[in-house]
């Protein structure tokens, strides 16, 4: 039951007939992009991959009209307005550079790149070509992180005292056979969508603390594979992210707690319990002496939170306004993300401000 009326859904703007040419079409783009596009009923116009045939089996499962052989190409057809970028990220900003000497608006993965100066880089090559530029950083449009948010906006928790994101789970690192060689893996690839809903929840923090540390049988994944990310805020909210991915004897569980003043919420992140597969979120809001409410929803992290970027991207395009999901705001989750890793190395609290 919701008598409370929550607001979790993802809005699209009235003109969602902007042509997409999706360039990089692997794992991502065939099961979390192209997935949302269809369920929003996006107009995917061309595809191009390093990979023909990677490209072309997308186009042929997503009716994608062309498939083009090389970069250029795509950006010279005039049907693509937008630009849907998913390449691994030391090649994002080399793409970036020919979309924005095409004139066209895009959307980038996450992490933007693995250097705090290259992303600054790929964020003020869109401001200085006047083009609108977003991320592909969607856990904010995720069922149960949009209602907390919505519940939290409403004042329903009162002020917000302590947060938590606990993610205990077995990841198939044989998805992304490239993660498992990063050097720098947890936080960048995975904690980062909790960070950024966490800022998206509550704002920017004040102090980042973190702690990293590994599985002792990892074998080749070579990156850190369990963190504690804790982030204090100037009024005494403190925030934490906890993930490890070598749950492998235990019940495995990812969960969200957040408490104020005025009432809690606690919910699960569904995609989370037998990934890929899933199950919705859920998600119970409750005050001291109230019955609890269950929020009841039916959609997931993938692909359902994958439509909001991309629709934010085409709405600013639309009214001609800054993407909310715009990649000069995504450097502060950036900032976090290094302040993370500055935290580890040095055993010491840090301060956002001092990357960048
Ligand atoms: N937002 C999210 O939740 C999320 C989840 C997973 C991955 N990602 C990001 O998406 C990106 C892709 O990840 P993935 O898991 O799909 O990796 P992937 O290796 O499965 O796919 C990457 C694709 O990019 C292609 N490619 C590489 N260089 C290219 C170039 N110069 N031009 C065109 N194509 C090129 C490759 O051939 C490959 O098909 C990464 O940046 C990753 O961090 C984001």
């Amino acid at each position: 039951m919701t008598d409370l009326n929550v607001d979790w859904r993802i809005k699209l703007g009235s003109k969602t007939d902007y042509g997409i040419g999706s360039i990089g079409c692997g794992g991502i783009v065939q099961y979390a992009h192209m997935p949302a596009y269809k369920k929003a009923g996006f107009n995917t116009v061309a595809a191009y991959d390093l990979k023909r045939e990677v490209a072309q089996n997308v186009a042929n499962e997503y009716s994608i009209p062309n498939v083009y052989d090389t970069v250029e190409e795509l950006l010279a057809d005039p049907a693509v307005d937008v630009v849907d970028i998913a390449v691994p990220p030391w090649v994002q900003l080399e793409i970036v550079e020919k979309v924005v000497a095409a004139g066209k608006h895009m959307l980038c993965q996450k992490p933007l790149a693995l250097e705090f100066s290259e992303a600054l880089k790929i964020v003020e090559l869109a401001e200085n070509g006047g083009l609108k530029q977003a991320v592909n950083q969607q856990m904010r449009w995720d069922a149960g992180i949009a209602a907390s948010r919505d519940l939290i906006t409403r004042d329903c928790i009162g002020i917000p005292t302590a947060a938590q994101i606990e993610v205990s789970i077995e990841t198939p690192w044989h998805m992304w056979p490239w993660l498992a060689a990063a050097p720098r893996l947890e936080v960048n690839y995975h904690s980062i969508h909790y960070i950024d809903a966490m800022r998206s929840l509550f704002g920017e923090p004040e102090w980042v603390t973190s702690r990293h540390t590994r599985y002792a049988k990892q074998g080749e994944v070579q990156g850190e594979t369990k963190t504690i990310t804790i982030l204090d805020y100037a009024d005494g909210l403190q925030a934490m992210v906890a993930v490890n991915h070598y749950d492998i004897h235990g019940k495995q569980y990812a969960t969200f707690a957040f408490n104020g003043t005025q009432g809690a919420i606690e919910g699960t992140i569904g995609l989370m319990y037998n990934y890929p597969n899933g199950r919705p979120d859920t998600l119970v809001y409750r005050k001291k002496y109230d019955h609890p409410i269950h929020i009841e929803m039916d959609e997931m992290w993938i692909p359902d939170a994958f439509i909001g970027p991309m629709a934010c991207l085409m709405e600013a395009i639309e009214k001609d306004e800054t993407p909310c999901a715009n990649t000069r705001d995504n450097l502060n989750t950036l900032r976090i993300v290094e302040a993370a890793y500055l935290s580890a190395q040095e055993n010491r609290s840090v301060r956002p401000e001092e990357i960048g």
